[in-house]
Parts: C-alpha cells; sequence; structure tokens
C-alpha cells in the first residue's frame, strides 16, 4: 500500500469525515485575497477541520490586505510563527495531527528554501519534517511561469510584476520531490480534498 493509499484509509478508519488540514499562508501579496475566500468556501462546502499558520510576514501580508480578522473570525484556531518550531507545527505534522498539509499561496522565499533544503521558518521546516513522515504536502507557489503578471493591490489596484526564472526554476524543483504536489491553480485544492474525503 503506498503511502498515500495507507494515510487515506487511516482517515476511513476514524470514521471522521472532518478532514483537518494545517493550512500554511505565507507573506504574498499575489492571490492572498483569493486563498482566503478559497479556505472560507472550501471549509464550508467539505465541513473541513482548517488550522492556518501564517508565517511572520504572512501576518503582516494578511494586515496589510485587511484580511487578519477575517481568518482569525473564520478559522478560530489560526496561529503565527515565532520560530521554525512555534507554534509545534511540525511535530503536530509528524504525530499524525493532521492529515494534509497545505502551503497556499507560498512566497518565492518559502518555495526557495524548501527547493533547497532549509528549513529554518516556520513553514519551511513543517514542510521538510512532514515528507519525512510521509504527510502529503500541497503547495501552490505564487510564482509558476516566467514573464510579467498581474496582482491586486489592497485598494484594488492592479501592480505588474516581472516573475524571476530563479524563483520558477525553485517552483519546478518541488516538482521533483518525493511527498510534495505543486498545485498550479488554487482550485485545484478543491480536487484534493474531494478525494481525500472518499
Ligand atoms: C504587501 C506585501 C506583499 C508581498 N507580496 C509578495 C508576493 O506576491 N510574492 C512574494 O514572493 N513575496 C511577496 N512579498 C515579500 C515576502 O513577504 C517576503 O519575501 C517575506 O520574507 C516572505 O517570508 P515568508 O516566505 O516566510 O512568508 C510581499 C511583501 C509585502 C509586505
Amino acid at each position: 500500500m503506498s503511502i498515500e493509499a495507507g494515510l487515506r484509509s487511516e482517515v476511513d478508519r476514524k470514521g471522521d469525515t472532518s478532514l483537518k488540514i494545517a493550512w500554511g499562508i505565507t507573506g504574498s501579496g499575489d492571490r492572498i485575497e483569493e486563498t482566503v475566500e478559497f479556505m472560507e468556501q472550501i471549509k464550508e462546502r467539505y465541513n473541513l477541520d482548517i488550522v492556518p499558520y501564517a508565517s511572520k510576514e504572512g501576518e503582516v501580508v494578511l494586515k496589510f490586505y485587511k484580511l487578519l480578522n477575517r481568518v482569525k473570525e473564520g478559522f478560530p484556531g489560526y496561529k503565527v510563527e515565532r520560530s521554525s518550531n512555534a507554534p509545534f507545527l511540525a511535530a503536530k505534522l509528524q504525530m499524525g495531527e493532521y492529515d494534509l498539509f497545505i502551503i497556499c499561496p507560498a512566497t518565492a522565499n518559502t518555495v526557495a528554501k524548501i527547493a533547497h533544503g532549509i528549513a529554518d521558518s516556520l513553514l519551511s521546516n513543517s514542510a521538510a519534517q512532514a515528507m519525512k513522515v510521509g504527510v502529503p504536502v500541497y503547495i501552490y507557489p505564487v510564482d509558476q511561469k516566467v514573464g510579467e503578471m498581474t496582482t491586486i493591490l489592497p485598494d484594488g489596484r492592479e501592480m505588474k510584476l516581472k516573475i524571476r526564472e530563479e524563483d520558477v526554476k525553485n517552483t519546478d524543483a518541488l516538482r521533483d520531490m518525493e511527498g510534495m504536489t505543486v498545485l498550479n491553480t488554487i482550485d485545484e485544492i478543491e480536487g484534493v480534498v474531494s478525494e481525500w474525503k472518499k
């Protein structure tokens, strides 16, 4: 039996239909609003138990986009990074407290760390430790394709950004990593969840 199938049957055995998800939020303005909206919708639709874990900069960006209170209210378990091991998400993942670990949106910084085996922040460390015990990690990196893209600022204005080749290379490195699934769109998370709920 594959690790994923084993974990899935573990969920079935519990007879627990509410999937428990640790959701890492990094400091990316790009897609942050879309992510929060998506988290709210998917939680409702699939009766999910989602605990958001923001990186330190994730919390800064949530504040900047006036989304922090909304996340805290919608997800009362919300936690923020104090160090790579506090809160102790790595251990909770290793002890099987969560069925899935999703990082969305993922900054170029967090992607680069995971791609190069650096585990000195809450979310890069938790991803590394989760992969070591076969807890599936799903990541949505904001930098997916080299070239110009448009992001939306908190006041609704658009800003053009150049996605660098170096950052896309790091995203591609994650695609080859065992235990890690790179999502091309945020919507793909719905497919992941419905598959795990089966
Ligand atoms: C308002 C704001 C928006 C940001 N948007 C992005 C972004 O879209 N993509 C990105 O890679 N970094 C973005 N950053 C920079 C990251 O927050 C920064 O690299 C930080 O160190 C990432 O830390 P983390 O990966 O631990 O969350 C933004 C920063 C701020 C303040």
